[in-house]
């Protein structure tokens, strides 16, 4: 089959890469010259693990093509995917769709044969309604459907993810586009992995409805957390407790410093505002919002208390900066508000992340970045474990120690235990675990 992917970015990447891997031929659209230009010469702009190595050899190949020119992209495809971004309109927190429509006209222009119109990108219920309506618009003779195929990547984990899928969803009522479909994905399902077919609106809304309810399983084992330091209890056993019930399944219940990233934070306030504009309101999600927000300043409280009230004029060392280990991506990472707040109360702060050092540097003022776990725990009165690089796992902490002004360290990812802590003479806290 013949692909194009409209849109160069972490996931039309991801997706083209491993569809061109899949035997098909794929073509990467974008309107960034310089990205296009880049890939052509083997630069991948993200770092995430696995994606050079496919991008290469299926290049190689001959499966994969990079171009500007939507128009012959298009012209040729059996499939077009749709994956440009979909970031939170500035002020009111709806999706902003000015690039998937502008995709559609530009697809309208372009199709040729029998064309499987398919989006990928995270989008309000009822714009494959809207995207249609455009194509259709634009070139009434045109022989298409749309259909949605959320993705449900994580970060770090995308090729995997890909590759072996919990499931695919695809949404269309259209009985040779399910065909379409279901030939793109033949090796997946070879694999076990169920193809569910959905109606179009209910693929857009499960795809919002699982970001959020694992947001929500987050917060729930946050705000557990904060109830286990009050009453003495132990949120690792807790997980560990209720996530052995098969109803309740034990991923995602890792307590820390609130979620972020480039999907939980935009697609649970997208979810919201559609619920509301349609006299639904999810109350629930609303809530874990606010509770997420909070949560955030209040880990900087926590840094604040584990030096005794005040960090005016001391040196925090942070381990950790992106959202989630094995990524450069610093969107929404809770590190800056923690960061921001520990500034505003006169700390001065020293941060190291294995990859996340030049997106950082974009976001975040006045801070000594420095090239190692050690160099940031040099002489500093406390060590806040921001981000669970594994790398940060395996550390001498005995060096880390005999390097600090002070022996304090808050661990807001649990990654280091107690009494092994405590045995090397750390003033040590965490989160949601007696100390
Ligand atoms: C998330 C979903 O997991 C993917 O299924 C989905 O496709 C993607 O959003 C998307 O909509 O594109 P991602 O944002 O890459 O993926 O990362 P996650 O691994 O889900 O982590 C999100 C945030 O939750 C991170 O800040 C992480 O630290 C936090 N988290 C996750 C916790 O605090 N505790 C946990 O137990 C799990």
């Amino acid at each position: 089959m013949r692909v194009a992917m409209i849109g160069a970015g972490y996931v039309g990447l991801v997706s083209g890469a491993c569809f061109a891997d899949f035997g098909h031929i794929v073509t990467c659209v974008d309107t960034v010259a310089a990205k296009i230009e880049a890939l052509k010469a083997g630069q991948i702009p993200i770092f995430e693990p696995g994606l050079a190595e496919i991008v290469a050899n299926n290049v190689k190949a001959e499966r994969l093509f990079f171009t500007t020119s939507l128009a012959e992209a298009v012209a040729e495809a059996d499939a077009v995917f749709i994956a440009v971004g979909t970031p939170s309109r500035r002020g009111d927190g709806h999706a902003d769709l000015s690039y998937v429509y502008q995709a559609a006209r530009d697809i309208a222009g372009a199709i040729g044969r029998y064309t499987v119109v398919v989006t990928k990108s995270t989008v309000p219920v009822g714009t494959g309604d809207e995207v249609e309506r455009i194509i259709r618009e634009t070139r009434p003779d045109a022989e298409f459907a749309v259909v949605s195929n959320p993705e449900f990547l994580r970060e770090g984990a995308a090729i995997a993810d890909f590759k072996r899928p919990d499931r695919i969803l695809v949404g269309s009522e259209d009985e040779r586009a399910r065909q379409v479909m279901t030939e793109l994905y033949r090796p997946l399902y070879l694999n076990q992995a169920p193809l569910l077919f959905t109606t179009r609106r209910t693929a857009e809304l499960t795809k919002y409805a699982a970001n959020a309810f694992l947001a929500t399983k987050i917060t729930f084992i946050n705000e557990i957390a904060d109830l286990c330091e009050q009453v003495g209890g132990n949120v690792q056993d807790v997980a560990r407790g209720i996530g052995l019930d098969n109803r309740i399944g034990s991923k995602f219940l890792h307590a820390g410093p609130g979620y972020g990233g480039s999907c939980f934070p935009k697609d649970t306030l997208a979810l919201i505002k559609t619920a509301q504009d349609h006299g639904a309101p999810i109350r629930i999600v609303e809530t874990v919002v606010a509770v997420n927000d909070q949560r955030k300043r209040a880990m900087a409280r926590k840094v604040i208390a584990a030096l005794g009230g005040s960090v005016r004029g001391r040196t925090v060392g942070v381990l950790g900066l992106t959202f989630k280990p094995n990524t450069d991506d610093m969107r929404d990472a809770p590190s800056i508000a923690i960061i921001t707040a520990l500034q505003d109360a006169g700390a001065r702060i020293r941060a190291h992340d294995p990859e996340g050092v030049e997106q950082a540097r974009l976001v975040l003022d006045n801070v000594d970045y420095v090239d190692s776990p050690y160099q940031a725990a040099d002489g500093a009165d406390a060590l806040v474990i921001v981000t669970e690089w594994d790398a940060f796992r395996a550390l001498d902490l005995r060096r880390i120690h005999a390097l600090m002004a002070r022996p304090v360290v808050v661990d807001l990812r649990n990654i280091y235990r107690p009494d092994e802590m405590a045995a090397i003479g750390f003033s040590y806290s965490s989160v949601g675990r007696e100390n």
